[in-house]
């Protein structure tokens, strides 16, 4: 039920494929890479052609977070790179069906996301073809940011939407998620859980993954 994405924004990218190992020897259950262009953010990270080699280094599911401006020129280069888990930014300037119908024929998980400042209601329309719905908890573009407390009324009313359509999409969160704030978060409704700093910054990253999942885990099991 609850996922832990380390986020490889916040590792040593000298060293992406031991960095990955780590994480999966750690127990993490996907590996969250930020994709950015530095027009839909302000800020570069890395392509497919990055992701393709760490592909070679670890079986851990690969969620694959879009922040570019045309996602669906590029679904297929990532699929093909080797992700499980394809999100991209309904605030993108690719047409919302399309670039989902085409995430699904190259054989990925498809995922919308949400910066803060919209509502959530925009990915609703397609709900039933998603498997993930992350809500951002920081502007995208940087790790290392603050929680914003204020998107649990989001999360909450994605929750509360698929269960009444009696779905079973996962929500993702995503930025500041650490063990000051992971418990607030999951008893919003995510059960998807991205960190980067709080887990590559740790001391023990093993340790950091296994203690934000039994934080959450907790939330759901008292519910
Ligand atoms: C921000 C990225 C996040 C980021 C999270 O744009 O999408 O995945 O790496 O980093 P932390 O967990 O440090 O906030
Ligand atoms: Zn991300």
């Amino acid at each position: 039920m609850i996922k832990i994405s380390p986020s490889v924004l916040a590792s040593d990218f000298s060293c992406l494929g031991s960095e990955s190992v780590r994480m999966e020897n750690g127990g993490a259950d996907y590996l969250h890479l930020d994709v950015m262009d530095g027009k839909f953010v302000p800020n570069i990270t890395f392509g497919a052609p990055v992701i393709k080699a760490i592909r070679k280094h670890t079986s851990l599911v690969f969620d694959v977070h879009l922040m570019i401006e045309n996602p669906l020129a590029y679904i297929e280069d990532f699929a093909k790179a080797g992700a499980d888990i394809i999100t991209f930014h309904i605030e993108s300037a690719s047409p919302a069906k399309e670039t989902v119908d085409k995430i699904l024929e190259c054989g990925c998980k498809a995922s919308i996301s949400v910066k803060p400042a919209t509502p959530v209601e925009e990915v609703f329309p397609y709900l039933d073809k998603l498997s993930m719905v992350l809500i951002m908890t920081v502007e995208p573009g940087f790790g290392g940011q603050s929680y914003m407390y204020e998107m649990a009324d989001k999360i909450k009313a994605l929750r509360s939407e698929i269960e009444r359509r009696g779905l079973s999409v996962d929500i993702q969160v995503d930025g500041g998620i650490n063990e000051k704030t992971v418990e607030h978060a999951a008893n919003a409704g995510a059960n998807v859980l991205v960190a980067g700093s709080a887990v590559f910054n740790a001391q023990d990253s093993a340790q950091a993954i296994a203690t934000l999942r039994t934080m959450a885990e907790s939330v759901y099991s008292a519910q």
